[in-house]
Protein backbone atom coordinates (compact mmCIF):
# COMPACT_ATOMS: atom_id res chain seq x y z
CA UNK A 1 0.00 0.00 0.00
CA UNK A 2 1.15 3.50 -1.12
CA UNK A 3 -0.28 6.81 -0.44
CA UNK A 4 -0.34 9.57 -2.13
CA UNK A 5 1.00 7.97 -4.98
CA UNK A 6 -1.48 9.07 -7.86
CA UNK A 7 2.18 11.42 -8.79
CA UNK A 8 5.62 12.42 -7.76
CA UNK A 9 7.06 10.06 -5.31
CA UNK A 10 4.53 7.83 -4.48
CA UNK A 11 3.86 7.21 -8.17
CA UNK A 12 7.84 5.90 -8.34
CA UNK A 13 7.71 4.12 -5.96
CA UNK A 14 4.89 1.96 -6.56
CA UNK A 15 6.12 1.78 -10.32
CA UNK A 16 9.59 0.41 -8.98
CA UNK A 17 8.02 -2.11 -6.20
CA UNK A 18 5.85 -3.56 -9.00
CA UNK A 19 9.02 -3.88 -10.96
CA UNK A 20 9.92 -6.51 -8.44
CA UNK A 21 6.86 -8.33 -8.15
CA UNK A 22 4.97 -6.54 -5.93
CA UNK A 23 1.50 -6.12 -5.43
CA UNK A 24 0.32 -2.93 -5.35
CA UNK A 25 -2.57 -1.05 -3.82
CA UNK A 26 -2.09 2.81 -4.84
CA UNK A 27 -4.20 5.06 -2.39
CA UNK A 28 -4.58 8.74 -3.21
CA UNK A 29 -7.51 11.66 -2.90
CA UNK A 30 -7.28 11.90 -6.75
CA UNK A 31 -9.06 8.76 -8.08
CA UNK A 32 -8.30 9.34 -11.38
CA UNK A 33 -4.79 9.73 -11.61
CA UNK A 34 -4.51 6.68 -9.14
CA UNK A 35 -6.27 4.62 -11.49
CA UNK A 36 -4.04 5.67 -14.06
CA UNK A 37 -1.21 4.56 -12.42
CA UNK A 38 -2.10 1.16 -11.61
CA UNK A 39 -2.97 1.03 -15.07
CA UNK A 40 0.45 1.88 -16.33
CA UNK A 41 1.83 -0.45 -13.58
CA UNK A 42 -0.46 -3.58 -14.72
CA UNK A 43 0.21 -2.54 -18.54
CA UNK A 44 3.88 -3.21 -18.15
CA UNK A 45 3.24 -6.55 -16.62
CA UNK A 46 2.90 -5.68 -12.85
CA UNK A 47 -0.22 -6.10 -10.40
CA UNK A 48 -1.68 -3.08 -8.93
CA UNK A 49 -5.34 -1.81 -8.27
CA UNK A 50 -5.97 1.99 -7.22
CA UNK A 51 -8.30 3.30 -4.21
CA UNK A 52 -9.74 6.88 -3.89
CA UNK A 53 -9.03 7.52 0.10
CA UNK A 54 -8.19 10.46 2.40
CA UNK A 55 -5.56 9.32 4.61
CA UNK A 56 -6.69 11.52 7.70
CA UNK A 57 -10.14 9.32 7.82
CA UNK A 58 -9.83 6.27 9.91
CA UNK A 59 -12.62 5.18 8.24
CA UNK A 60 -11.05 5.60 4.18
CA UNK A 61 -8.09 4.16 5.70
CA UNK A 62 -9.88 0.66 7.09
CA UNK A 63 -11.46 0.15 4.12
CA UNK A 64 -8.64 0.93 1.97
CA UNK A 65 -6.89 -1.80 4.28
CA UNK A 66 -9.74 -4.31 4.06
CA UNK A 67 -9.66 -3.79 -0.16
CA UNK A 68 -5.97 -4.60 -0.23
CA UNK A 69 -6.71 -7.67 2.18
CA UNK A 70 -9.51 -8.58 -0.05
CA UNK A 71 -7.58 -8.14 -3.05
CA UNK A 72 -3.89 -9.91 -2.10
CA UNK A 73 -4.66 -12.02 0.93
CA UNK A 74 -2.73 -10.16 3.53
CA UNK A 75 -1.00 -6.86 4.04
CA UNK A 76 2.81 -7.10 4.20
CA UNK A 77 4.10 -3.17 3.82
CA UNK A 78 2.43 0.23 4.20
CA UNK A 79 3.66 3.18 2.95
CA UNK A 80 2.58 6.92 4.78
CA UNK A 81 3.69 8.68 1.56
CA UNK A 82 0.91 11.45 1.40
CA UNK A 83 1.90 14.92 2.14
CA UNK A 84 1.13 18.57 1.51
CA UNK A 85 2.87 21.91 2.00
CA UNK A 86 1.76 25.34 1.58
CA UNK A 87 3.90 28.00 2.04
CA UNK A 88 4.38 31.12 3.71
CA UNK A 89 6.18 33.79 5.82
CA UNK A 90 6.75 32.78 9.13
CA UNK A 91 4.54 35.54 10.83
CA UNK A 92 1.67 34.90 8.39
CA UNK A 93 1.33 31.21 9.31
CA UNK A 94 -2.20 31.04 11.23
CA UNK A 95 -3.85 27.92 12.65
CA UNK A 96 -5.61 26.94 9.44
CA UNK A 97 -2.15 26.47 7.24
CA UNK A 98 -1.13 24.66 10.56
CA UNK A 99 -3.88 22.54 10.42
CA UNK A 100 -4.39 21.98 7.29
CA UNK A 101 -0.70 20.50 6.63
CA UNK A 102 -0.53 18.33 10.03
CA UNK A 103 -3.31 17.20 9.73
CA UNK A 104 -2.03 15.06 6.27
CA UNK A 105 1.52 14.86 7.29
CA UNK A 106 1.31 14.40 10.58
CA UNK A 107 -2.52 12.60 11.35
CA UNK A 108 -2.46 10.74 8.43
CA UNK A 109 0.66 9.17 9.45
CA UNK A 110 -0.20 8.22 12.89
CA UNK A 111 -3.38 6.72 11.38
CA UNK A 112 -2.09 4.63 8.57
CA UNK A 113 0.90 3.81 11.26
CA UNK A 114 -2.04 2.55 13.97
CA UNK A 115 -4.17 0.71 11.41
CA UNK A 116 -1.50 -1.27 9.07
CA UNK A 117 -0.02 -2.44 12.59
CA UNK A 118 -3.67 -3.70 13.81
CA UNK A 119 -3.63 -5.14 10.65
CA UNK A 120 0.15 -6.66 10.97
CA UNK A 121 -1.04 -8.06 14.68
CA UNK A 122 -4.03 -9.71 13.38
CA UNK A 123 -3.05 -11.58 10.93
CA UNK A 124 -0.25 -12.57 13.02
CA UNK A 125 2.97 -11.59 9.84
CA UNK A 126 5.20 -9.19 10.97
CA UNK A 127 5.03 -6.37 8.37
CA UNK A 128 7.21 -2.57 7.58
CA UNK A 129 5.77 0.55 7.79
CA UNK A 130 7.74 3.13 6.10
CA UNK A 131 7.22 6.90 6.18
CA UNK A 132 8.29 10.15 3.73
CA UNK A 133 9.95 12.33 5.38
CA UNK A 134 12.01 15.46 4.58
CA UNK A 135 15.32 16.95 4.77
CA UNK A 136 13.77 20.09 6.08
CA UNK A 137 11.99 17.81 8.85
CA UNK A 138 15.93 18.29 9.98
CA UNK A 139 16.82 21.45 9.47
CA UNK A 140 13.93 24.31 9.75
CA UNK A 141 13.49 26.84 6.77
CA UNK A 142 11.61 30.52 7.08
CA UNK A 143 8.84 30.18 4.46
CA UNK A 144 7.75 26.25 4.84
CA UNK A 145 7.87 26.22 8.75
CA UNK A 146 4.95 24.56 9.79
CA UNK A 147 6.34 21.70 6.69
CA UNK A 148 9.37 21.20 8.19
CA UNK A 149 7.68 20.60 11.94
CA UNK A 150 4.97 18.00 10.25
CA UNK A 151 8.48 16.21 8.96
CA UNK A 152 10.20 16.30 12.32
CA UNK A 153 7.04 15.17 13.64
CA UNK A 154 7.28 12.15 11.16
CA UNK A 155 10.78 11.42 12.44
CA UNK A 156 10.04 11.33 16.07
CA UNK A 157 6.49 9.15 15.14
CA UNK A 158 9.26 6.99 13.34
CA UNK A 159 11.28 6.46 16.25
CA UNK A 160 8.03 5.83 18.42
CA UNK A 161 6.32 3.40 16.41
CA UNK A 162 9.54 1.32 16.04
CA UNK A 163 9.75 1.79 19.81
CA UNK A 164 5.95 0.40 20.34
CA UNK A 165 5.59 -2.10 17.71
CA UNK A 166 9.08 -3.97 17.94
CA UNK A 167 7.11 -6.41 20.18
CA UNK A 168 4.99 -8.01 17.12
CA UNK A 169 7.75 -8.45 14.87
CA UNK A 170 7.00 -5.10 12.92
CA UNK A 171 9.79 -2.82 11.96
CA UNK A 172 8.68 1.42 11.21
CA UNK A 173 11.41 3.44 9.26
CA UNK A 174 11.28 5.75 6.59
CA UNK A 175 13.47 8.29 4.08
CA UNK A 176 13.76 11.96 3.66
CA UNK A 177 14.20 13.06 0.54
CA UNK A 178 15.74 16.30 -0.35
CA UNK A 179 14.54 18.42 -3.76
CA UNK A 180 12.33 15.77 -5.69
CA UNK A 181 10.93 16.68 -9.04
CA UNK A 182 7.26 15.90 -8.96
CA UNK A 183 4.27 18.29 -9.18
CA UNK A 184 4.47 19.40 -5.07
CA UNK A 185 6.47 21.77 -6.77
CA UNK A 186 4.43 23.89 -9.04
CA UNK A 187 2.26 25.21 -5.57
CA UNK A 188 5.49 25.84 -3.77
CA UNK A 189 7.24 27.63 -6.60
CA UNK A 190 3.80 30.29 -7.08
CA UNK A 191 3.78 30.99 -3.27
CA UNK A 192 7.27 31.65 -3.39
CA UNK A 193 7.14 33.74 -6.48
CA UNK A 194 4.20 35.67 -4.79
CA UNK A 195 6.20 36.47 -1.66
CA UNK A 196 9.10 38.05 -4.06
CA UNK A 197 11.36 34.94 -2.99
CA UNK A 198 12.51 33.64 -6.30
CA UNK A 199 15.61 32.48 -5.01
CA UNK A 200 13.34 29.77 -3.48
CA UNK A 201 12.13 28.49 -6.58
CA UNK A 202 12.63 24.29 -7.04
CA UNK A 203 14.94 25.28 -10.24
CA UNK A 204 17.03 27.58 -8.00
CA UNK A 205 18.01 25.16 -4.80
CA UNK A 206 20.09 22.91 -6.68
CA UNK A 207 23.02 24.20 -5.98
CA UNK A 208 23.02 22.61 -2.55
CA UNK A 209 22.89 19.27 -3.89
CA UNK A 210 26.75 17.08 -3.82
CA UNK A 211 25.54 15.24 -6.86
CA UNK A 212 24.51 18.34 -8.60
CA UNK A 213 20.68 17.30 -9.38
CA UNK A 214 17.45 17.34 -8.14
CA UNK A 215 15.85 13.36 -7.69
CA UNK A 216 13.09 11.94 -9.91
CA UNK A 217 11.12 9.77 -8.02
CA UNK A 218 13.06 6.50 -9.45
CA UNK A 219 15.93 7.74 -7.38
CA UNK A 220 13.39 7.22 -4.05
CA UNK A 221 12.47 3.59 -5.07
CA UNK A 222 15.66 1.47 -4.57
CA UNK A 223 15.44 2.55 -0.76
CA UNK A 224 11.32 2.71 -0.69
CA UNK A 225 11.98 -1.83 -2.08
CA UNK A 226 14.79 -1.90 0.74
CA UNK A 227 12.46 -0.33 3.59
CA UNK A 228 9.81 -2.81 2.66
CA UNK A 229 11.58 -6.17 2.01
CA UNK A 230 13.10 -8.69 4.10
CA UNK A 231 16.81 -7.12 3.17
CA UNK A 232 16.16 -4.09 5.97
CA UNK A 233 14.20 -7.20 8.83
CA UNK A 234 17.42 -5.84 11.12
CA UNK A 235 16.70 -2.48 10.98
CA UNK A 236 14.31 -0.35 12.81
CA UNK A 237 12.94 4.14 14.13
CA UNK A 238 15.26 4.66 11.38
CA UNK A 239 15.68 7.49 8.54
CA UNK A 240 17.68 7.06 5.70
CA UNK A 241 18.35 10.33 3.76
CA UNK A 242 17.91 9.77 0.00
CA UNK A 243 18.94 13.59 -0.96
CA UNK A 244 22.13 13.56 -3.41
CA UNK A 245 23.74 14.75 -0.02
CA UNK A 246 22.16 18.14 0.34
CA UNK A 247 22.21 17.46 4.62
CA UNK A 248 24.81 15.66 6.23
CA UNK A 249 24.29 14.35 9.72
N1 LIG B 1 9.11 16.58 -3.85
C1 LIG B 1 10.00 16.84 -2.92
O1 LIG B 1 10.97 17.58 -3.17
C2 LIG B 1 9.87 16.21 -1.54
C3 LIG B 1 10.96 16.31 -0.68
C4 LIG B 1 10.88 15.74 0.58
C5 LIG B 1 9.72 15.08 0.97
N2 LIG B 1 8.67 15.03 0.10
C6 LIG B 1 7.48 14.30 0.59
O2 LIG B 1 7.21 13.24 -0.30
C7 LIG B 1 5.83 12.90 -0.25
C8 LIG B 1 5.29 12.88 -1.66
O3 LIG B 1 5.43 14.19 -2.20
P1 LIG B 1 5.50 14.51 -3.75
O4 LIG B 1 6.62 15.43 -3.95
O5 LIG B 1 5.39 13.28 -4.54
O6 LIG B 1 4.17 15.41 -3.83
P2 LIG B 1 2.90 15.37 -4.80
O7 LIG B 1 2.11 16.57 -4.46
O8 LIG B 1 3.32 15.18 -6.20
O9 LIG B 1 2.15 14.03 -4.31
C9 LIG B 1 1.50 13.98 -3.08
C10 LIG B 1 0.25 13.15 -3.26
O10 LIG B 1 -0.41 13.06 -1.99
C11 LIG B 1 -1.81 13.12 -2.23
N3 LIG B 1 -2.51 13.54 -1.03
C12 LIG B 1 -2.49 14.76 -0.41
N4 LIG B 1 -3.31 14.77 0.63
C13 LIG B 1 -3.87 13.54 0.71
C14 LIG B 1 -4.81 12.95 1.59
N5 LIG B 1 -5.35 13.64 2.62
N6 LIG B 1 -5.14 11.65 1.39
C15 LIG B 1 -4.63 10.95 0.36
N7 LIG B 1 -3.73 11.46 -0.52
C16 LIG B 1 -3.37 12.75 -0.34
C17 LIG B 1 -1.94 14.14 -3.35
O11 LIG B 1 -3.21 14.03 -4.02
C18 LIG B 1 -0.76 13.78 -4.24
O12 LIG B 1 -1.10 12.84 -5.24
C19 LIG B 1 5.18 13.95 0.65
O13 LIG B 1 5.04 13.43 1.96
C20 LIG B 1 6.18 15.09 0.61
O14 LIG B 1 6.08 15.90 1.76
C21 LIG B 1 8.71 15.57 -1.13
Amino acid sequence: MVTGAARGIGAGISQAMAAEGAHLVIVDLLADQAAEVAMTIIENGGVAKSVAADVTDREQVKAVIDFAVTSYGNLDAWFNNAGVNDPREFLSIDKENWDFIHDVNCWGVVVGMQEAARRFIEQGAPGKIVNTASSVGRQGVGVIAPYCASKAAVISLTQSGARAFAQHGITVNGFAPGLVDTPIWEGIDKAVEAMGRPELKFSRLHSDILLGRAALPADIGPVAIFLAGSDSDYITGQIIPVDGGMVLV
